[in-house]
């Protein structure tokens, strides 16, 4: 057990509130969040289980917000693969034995560090691996956990902890497509993407935009109204200074004119890199406008479709298809390079006007609330990113 005195321990003055209860959203087994996840509240933080110190340094973060993303419901219905075969132990529910605390992102604030961790008390961090249970209000974990974020003081004043936490996960996929399967600035410099009013299309807009790149979006008309529609498209285009151009996935698919009409005008401009989101028809554009040689990166598939590859594609065209997966580079990458990315996305929005996914906050016992929110999103215009306040009340 960590005693107080092998821990550095944070005074409360920079706290919100002096003593706060524990609280969790957690599940004992899989299935539909709505039906399974349970929040669970106890003032009584005495039987915290707490790290051995012979297992390395460890950090108690409190936590200030955590989104709820894709990848959070697809845990708790059972559906996501771990990143690597014998994934680290998450901090344990106070519900008990067998109990897991739902949510894999987070923003929060170092409390206690032990004696010998270079990360002290106070500091600012996002959780760099996923599984560890963040939907919670407090938990122990292990340094290499967390990533210390240098101006997270300025991202915390600047953005407040519910936009700062949407930050680096959707942004770090976003960075990362951008930056590691095509060279864009001396070629032609544009990207073409799908499902452009998700969260992660958002960022790929908007990190794009401060490389010079340009952006083609395609969206869904789906259920919207042509005023709904066009909403989304003005604030789309807007969000990126004009550096991204909204199109219409449905009328690419019901009017070959259309599409031969758009291959057309990008002309020697087609995009070396695709990033898809959906797989399905909607991929199978992104194939079609595609450069010669170019890259199509698939790091979702949103319409549970396939992507299919026509044979003249890979013989004629010769794209490269591959795949991204955030949670994978966050654990096979180098610990100074999970930093380099969190720092430099904190610059991007600090200095060079990145601005995040709208967002929309509620506190973790409000999560049916949530999911009904989510539910009634694909008719919004703007769509808006559920984050947890995961702060207590205070007593
Ligand atoms: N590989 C990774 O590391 C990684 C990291 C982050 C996210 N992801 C994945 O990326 C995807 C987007 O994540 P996000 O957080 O940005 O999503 P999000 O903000 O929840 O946005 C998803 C939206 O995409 C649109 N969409 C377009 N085509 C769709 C289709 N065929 N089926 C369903 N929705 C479609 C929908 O809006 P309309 O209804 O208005 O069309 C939908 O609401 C998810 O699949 C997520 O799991 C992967």
């Amino acid at each position: 057990m960590i005693s107080t005195r092998h821990c550095r321990t944070l005074t409360s003055r920079i706290l919100r509130v002096s003593h706060r209860t524990y609280h969790e959203l957690s599940f004992l087994q899989t299935g539909d969040p709505s039906e399974v996840l349970q929040h669970y509240s106890s003032e009584n933080q005495t039987h915290q289980e707490e790290p051995d110190q012979k297992e390395g340094d460890f950090v108690r973060v409190h936590m200030l917000a955590a989104p709820w993303n894709p990848a959070d419901m697809n845990v708790i219905q059972g559906k996501y693969p771990s990143p690597v075969k014998n994934p680290p132990a998450q901090p344990p529910s106070w519900q008990g034995p067998g109990w897991r605390v739902a949510g894999s992102e987070g923003w929060g604030r170092v409390m206690e560090s032990s004696t010998n961790c270079n990360i002290d008390p106070g500091t600012l961090v996002t959780l760099g691996q996923s599984g560890m249970g963040t939907f919670r209000s407090s938990l122990w974990l292990p340094t290499q956990a967390v990533i210390p974020v240098d101006r997270g003081e300025e991202l915390e004043d600047t953005l407040g902890s519910a936009m700062a936490s949407s930050i680096f996960q959707l942004g770090g996929t976003a960075l990362r497509m951008l930056q590691d399967f095509e060279s864009l600035g001396g070629h032609s410099g544009v990207v073409v993407q799908n499902a452009g009013n998700s969260a992660v299309g958002w960022m790929v807009s908007q990190l794009a935009a401060t490389q010079n790149v340009k952006v083609v979006s395609l969206v869904r008309r789906g259920s919207k109204t042509e005023d709904e529609y066009n909403e989304m498209v003005d604030a789309l285009t807007q969000q990126s200074t004009n550096t991204t151009r909204v199109i219409a996935q449905d009328d690419l698919l019901n009017d070959k004119g259309a599409l031969k009409a758009l291959q057309a005008e990008l002309g020697t401009q087609a995009p070396r890199l695709a990033i898809n989101a959906t797989g399905g028809d909607s991929a199978t554009l992104l194939l079609k406008l595609l450069a010669p040689g170019g890259t199509m990166v698939t790091y979702g598939g949103l319409s549970m479709q396939p992507v299919t590859v026509a044979t003249p594609m890979l013989i004629f065209k010769d794209v490269k298809v591959r795949g991204y997966w955030h949670s994978r580079w966050m654990l096979q990458s180098f610990p100074q390079q999970r930093k380099k990315m969190v720092d430099e996305l904190a610059g991007l929005v600090l200095d060079k006007g990145v601005q995040c996914p709208p967002i929309e906050i509620f506190s973790l016992d409000r999560f049916q609330d949530a999911f009904q929110f989510e539910t009634e999103q694909s008719a919004q215009a703007v769509r808006r990113k559920v984050v947890f306040d995961c702060q207590e009340e205070a007593q």
